[in-house]
């Protein structure tokens, strides 16, 4: 059933949702923000394409540029290159089909539910009768009839949301977008408020005809999905790959075939090669205990020149301090040092991608090691795991030094005691690969690392590393 929502008079008839027509194009998009050393970019060569009656997922890390993309597909930020078209049309401003819905509500506190829902039409131009009946609509069909009324301090956290969703499907949007919609809420609302959207969007009755989501959450990605577009962010946003989630709705979290492209998903956000096991070993089974067989190693570690291939551009720090990765690689040491990690995180009631910044410095550090979908210690990572607080920090020291940005630190020290580095030098040099929140978080976890590490201090008043007396 369609709603008689007000909608602008569309340039052809509109057809069927599951006609397949595309109605948004990127080509060769590329995104640059200005930076303190020229164009820094974001995203790179991004074709993307949304069809009608289809659900596209747009899936990376903080920082791989989704945002950036959802906001060029909007119409809201001008590509620095390439192009955005809109049902063949390339976009000079706002995209006159999408409606947004952002991970904080954005809602008018002293406008009630009803007042708030209609702003959108409102700004089209429809008049005060039509308005009314169109909000009331879209309040009855996301779940807020009742709260027609209330103030938006009224609400909880998920109603808030509502009037967010509401707000945009008043228009009719042939496209809905979405940023994280759903990771401002706890855990139980945002799985009911996904739950009730999925059921309107089975059952044809969202008034819109495709949607584009973005999240950092990859079961989020595969629950609701027809096909997820993963976003890598080294150095900067591109597509890594597209996968097609086939999987039958309503879908279930707990089958076999959905923990597979989660794993998938997972082994292709994180840049690791997909199927090493099977490559190493075709009859290579991920319950096998036999995979702790160091011969059947991730090959990457098998090469030598690895650690030299490393360089400040190409090998950020993950963004985990010292007792998160050390967190981690007890919890494995614990479970006999290798977990499945969707296991893992589900035990700790996380998703996996809350994790991958300490797997990764596990990884850079050579305390750990991925297998297939396990994360396994390697006898560093025992070591590290198990000793004391002075072992702990000797051990650590040596690894830390595989992480470019902790060498470049402890070499600009040149080693002699008491000499200093100053951070500006260091953003500086950062600034040519990164933007500057980024740097800002790269100087915290090497500083964060360095102090653990003993290899040298930070003086924050003079914003001056300085190596250790020892
Ligand atoms: N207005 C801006 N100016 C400069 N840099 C920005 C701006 N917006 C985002 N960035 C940077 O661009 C990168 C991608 O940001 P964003 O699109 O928000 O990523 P995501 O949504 O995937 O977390 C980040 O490194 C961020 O710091
Ligand atoms: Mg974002």
């Amino acid at each position: 059933m369609r709603f008689p929502f007000f909608r602008p008079a569309p340039a052809v008839a509109p057809p069927t949702a599951a006609d397949g027509e595309v109605l948004l194009e990127t080509a060769g998009l590329t995104k640059s923000y200005a930076g303190a050393d020229g164009e820094l970019p974001v995203l790179s060569g991004i074709d993307l394409t949304v069809r009608a009656g289809e659900i596209v997922a747009l899936l990376g890390r903080s920082g791989s540029g989704k945002s950036t993309l959802l906001r060029c597909l909007a119409g809201l930020l001008p590509p620095s290159s390439g192009t955005v078209r809109y049902r063949g049309t390339p976009l000079t401003g706002a995209n006159p089909g999408s409606a947004l819905v952002f991970q904080t509500f954005a809602l008018l506190p002293w406008l009630t539910v009803r007042q708030n829902v209609e702003l959108g039409l409102e700004a089209r131009g429809v008049p005060p009768r039509e308005r009314a009946r169109s909000a009331d609509q879209a309040i009855d069909l996301i779940g807020l009839a009742g709260f027609e009324n209330a103030y938006p301090k009224e609400l909880s956290g998920g109603m808030r949301q509502r009037v967010g969703f509401a707000r945009a499907l008043v228009v009719e949007p042939d496209v809905l977008m979405m940023d994280e919609p759903f990771s401002a809420l706890d855990v139980l609302t945002a799985e009911n408020l996904r739950g009730e959207l999925m059921e309107l969007w089975d059952s044809g009755q969202f008034p819109t005809r495709a949607v584009v989501l973005v999240t950092h959450n990859i079961e989020e990605a595969v629950l609701m999905a027809d096909r997820v577009v993963v976003l890598g962010s080294r150095p900067y946003g591109t597509i890594r790959e597209t996968v097609d989630v086939t999987l039958e709705r309503p879908r279930d979290r707990d089958c076999a075939e959905f923990d597979e492209l989660v794993d998938r998903v997972y082994r292709i956000m994180t840049g690791r090669p997909k199927d090493t096991r099977a490559a190493v070993r075709p009859d290579a089974d991920r319950t096998d205990p036999d995979h702790a067989d160091p011969d059947h190693a991730d090959p990457d570690r098998a090469d030598p020149d690895r650690a030299e291939r490393r360089t400040l551009a190409n090998t950020p720090l993950p963004t985990t301090s010292v007792d998160g990765l050390s967190g981690l690689a007890e919890m494995i040491a614990h479970r006999d040092g290798r977990c499945d990690l969707a296991d893992l995180a589900d035990q700790l009631g996380l998703d996996i991608d809350d994790l991958l910044p300490q797997v990764d410095a596990l990884d850079l550090l050579g305390f750990a090691e991925i297998h297939g979908d396990d994360l396994l210690l390697t006898e560093d990572g025992t070591a590290f795991a198990r000793a004391d607080v002075q072992d702990s920090r000797a051990l650590f020291a040596g690894a830390a030094l595989d992480a470019p940005l902790v060498r470049l630190i402890v070499n600009s020290l040149g080693g002699e005691a008491g000499a200093t580095v100053r951070a500006g030098f260091l953003r500086d040099l950062l600034a040519h690969h990164y933007t500057s929140e980024q740097v800002d978080r790269q100087l915290e976890t090497a500083t964060d690392w360095g102090r653990y590490a003993g290899l040298f201090g930070y003086d924050a008043a003079r914003q001056e590393y300085r190596a250790d007396e020892a």
